[in-house]
């Protein structure tokens, strides 16, 4: 698989992210949790562009909800990861593709359209933007570094717990930040931008193109309880440049 291929294809999805009229047609999923037609749009031309060069590879787009794959290998999609951003047109969404095989993430590019930026990585080959090679910070301990944080918009039960964990960080960290879209956020983390990121509650499509980013930078990616992420269901997510992993866990 030539990943020139899957970038030039990713990049396509600019004028879909661009389109203001289609962006402001929005439908509610769920509390705070919206589509647009721009979200459907990027992962219909997606699915219908993969599907004619990768006929065997199946597809789980965020869009079609979440559901027990039977294949080996599947395209994993995040037509657009800031879909609350987007609609407000706040410029910090992405586009966001995993490819999982048997078990595992071995691809994954992340696009931010409003900045022409490509970010991915290859199982066993790094982490790129724009093809150079990124890594994560040096950074050895949260005092030296700012933090993005993800309030799980959408399941407000987990929202008292994980204010609490954001206070006890700001308390460790230079300053956490909230950017809305975890996919990015991962990407900070793999640039070496910040030196980490958590969520208590993420979909496979949120993270699984960012968390191979981040090992491929250096970093280290767990969900709260220490343990490897799976790509079948929801969790939480801590991802670093792995020197602060612990100490960040330890608080959350
Ligand atoms: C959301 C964003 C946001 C995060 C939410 C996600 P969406 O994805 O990544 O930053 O806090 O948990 O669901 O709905 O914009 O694709
Ligand atoms: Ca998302
Ligand atoms: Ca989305």
């Amino acid at each position: 698989m030539e990943i020139q291929e899957i970038i030039a294809l990713i990049k396509e999805t600019k004028s879909f992210v661009g389109n203001r009229e289609r962006a402001l047609h929005i439908k509610t999923k769920g509390r705070a949790d919206y589509v647009t037609r721009v979200d459907t749009d990027i992962q219909n031309f997606l699915d219908r562009e993969l599907g004619c060069r990768f006929p065997e590879i199946q597809f789980l787009g965020e869009e079609e909800g979440l559901h027990e794959m039977s294949a080996d290998t599947y395209w994993i999609l995040d037509p657009i990861d800031g879909t609350t951003n987007l609609i407000h047109d706040y410029q910090h969404s992405v586009v966001s593709l995993a490819l999982y095989e048997k078990g595992e993430i071995t691809l994954g590019v992340i696009y931010d359209p409003y900045r022409e930026d490509v970010y991915h990585a290859k199982k066993g080959a790094g982490s790129f933007l724009n093809g150079e090679p990124i890594h994560v910070s040096e950074v050895e301990t949260l005092s030296e570094t700012i933090i993005t944080v993800g309030t799980s918009p959408y399941d407000r039960e987990v929202a008292d717990e994980n204010f609490q964990r954001i206070r006890r960080v700001f308390d460790r960290a230079q300053d956490i930040r909230r950017t809305g879209t975890a996919a990015m956020d991962l990407a900070y983390v793999a640039c070496g931008r910040t030196g980490g990121f958590f969520e208590p509650r993420l979909s496979p499509w949120d993270f699984a193109a960012g968390q191979l980013l981040v090992k491929e930078a250096g970093g280290q990616v767990t969900n709260f309880a220490g343990e490897a992420p799976g790509f079948v269901k929801r969790g939480s997510i801590v991802a670093s440049n792995g020197n602060i992993h612990e100490e960040l866990r330890g608080l959350l």
